[in-house]
């Protein structure tokens, strides 16, 4: 389920192996490991051990790098700019970490948003069943369709007092696809059009993304799946960073505070094996395109 990089240096220069090995991995649904690999905050960071600075209606901090500007935080003037300027860092860091591990990757890979999660995760109480994390579940966003591009994130836990960033982490995605997929009901016609005319969704929701939030829905829902299904729990000890394709790796993070994450997004064409992605699995046993 994990496999383990060693390296402390966000720069760090890969050799061919460990990179077709790290991709290998990867695709195949493996969690990377960089048990030795953190990010410092400076010394005028600190402060930002706290939660005071996390807007309430929002779970995290985010960044959105094609702005430059903060989304949840309630940090004004200098705050705010020390607070970017800490998420910019990430940004970077993450980035240039993807480009090393993954230089087949690079000409296609697009960045999203970086986050950095203030609040502890255990006692946290979601608006909807849908939006519980700690329900072991793959990632799709009603907002913002992928049109079948993989989703990728990197985490880097800084808690300053030890602890874990525990997750839960379930089936391969073709089980839980399998499990789900009967379930999957029909959209209503024009529902994507009206979704994108209304301004609901940033772009067109596929089919793909359609049966992808369905699926997500659906694991979320069902309490016995939740507790009946295979599962192992990990713990990402403090001063870690870990690599996963949380659309097709089954999770639900249980408990932890003070975290970074970077999010990518990557055509399924770019992948070495295309035939691992959620796209192409979903595809191959409903008998459809979907994109
Ligand atoms: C999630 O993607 O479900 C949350 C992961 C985390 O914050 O550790
Ligand atoms: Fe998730």
């Amino acid at each position: 389920m994990l496999y383990e990089i060693q390296t402390n240096d966000w720069h760090n220069v890969y050799s061919n192996e460990v990179q077709s090995a790290a991709v290998q991995a990867f695709e195949s649904g493996k969690i990377l490991l960089l048990p030795q690999l953190t990010f410092q905050l400076l010394e005028h960071e600190k402060i930002f051990f706290s939660t005071e600075f996390s807007h309430p209606r929002f779970k995290n901090i985010s960044y959105n790098p094609s702005k430059d500007a903060l989304r949840g935080t309630t940090c004004q003037a200098e705050h705010y700019d020390k607070l970017k300027k800490m998420l910019a860092r990430y940004f970077l860091a993450a980035n240039t970490l993807m480009n090393q591990l993954f230089p087949a990757y690079q000409h296609a890979i697009q960045a999203g948003r970086t986050s950095f999660r203030p609040i502890e995760i255990k006692g946290r109480v979601p608006k909807s069943f849908r939006k519980d994390d700690t329900r072991l579940h793959v990632d799709a966003f009603p907002m913002s369709p992928t049109q079948g591009k993989r989703i990728i994130r990197i985490f880097t836990n800084i808690n300053p007092q030890g602890k874990a960033r525990v997750w839960r982490v379930g089936e391969p995605f073709r089980d839980v696809a399998r499990q789900f997929l009967p379930q999957v009901r029909k959209p209503w016609p024009g529902r994507s059009f009206w979704l994108k005319t209304l301004g609901l969704t940033k772009s067109y929701c596929t089919k793909y993304d359609y049966t992808m939030l369905q699926i997500h829905n659906q694991m979320k829902a069902d309490l016995k799946y939740q507790k009946n299904a295979l599962q192992t729990e990990i713990c990402f000890v403090p001063n870690t960073s870990w690599i996963v394709s949380t659309d097709s790796v089954s999770h639900a993070a249980m408990a932890g505070q003070y975290a970074f994450e970077q999010t990518f997004y990557l055509p399924v064409s770019a992948m070495k094996v295309p035939q691992f992605s959620p796209l192409r699995i979903l595809e191959a046993l409903t008998g459809h395109v979907l994109v």
